[in-house]
């Protein structure tokens, strides 16, 4: 059976389409999740038409690179996270097509900006877009105070996830 994903903006050459990735700190979960997203942006040829960005709930880790476990997992796949931390602000929900949440947690507090209520069908649970996932509920669990199998595991789900997303973006077209 097809998966139906959430109804994006059309994919027009004209306007380049944003994604943002949010979890709590942006430094393990969106990070990745980002630079999966550029990477395969890239390689479709795809770059001058989708903005790609990644954004913490919390301010944390502002100004730090990505985790180093993160970037280590990234490399070994062939990917490169070169996302500086940074605050998710609340303009941020007019400019993006679409705010992507790791997890539940991180929907609830993007729910919780003002601008949330006029943006509220961007912002959605970024694994709705994991073919795999069997619940609407499905998570990016954070790996932040576990072992390299946690980090490894974000990278696979973010990858067939980012994969799934592009196409769907792409097909979208008017
Ligand atoms: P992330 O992981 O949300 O995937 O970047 C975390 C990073 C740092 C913290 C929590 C989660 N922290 O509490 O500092």
């Amino acid at each position: 059976m097809t998966k139906s994903f959430p109804s994006v903006r059309s994919f027009d050459k004209n306007e380049p389409f944003k994604v943002i990735f949010v979890c709590l700190g942006n430094i393990c979960r969106s990070p990745t999740a980002e630079g999966i997203m550029q990477h395969l942006v890239n390689k479709r040829g795809l770059g001058a038409y989708l903005e790609i960005a990644s954004a913490g709930t919390a301010a944390y880790h502002e100004g730090e690179p990505a985790n180093s476990k993160s970037r280590m997992v990234a490399e070994k796949n062939g990917v490169k996270l070169l996302s500086t931390s940074q605050k998710l602000l609340n303009e941020d929900l007019n400019y993006y097509d679409l705010v992507l949440a790791m997890d539940t947690s991180n929907k609830k507090d993007i729910n919780q900006l003002p601008m949330a209520k006029t943006n509220s069908d961007k912002i959605q649970l970024f694994r709705l877009f994991d073919p795999e996932a069997t619940s609407p509920n499905a998570e990016v669990l954070d790996p932040y105070y576990g072992g390299i199998k946690g980090f490894d595991e974000v990278f696979e789900l973010a990858n067939r996830s980012c994969e799934a997303l592009l196409d769907h973006i792409v097909k979208s077209k008017k």
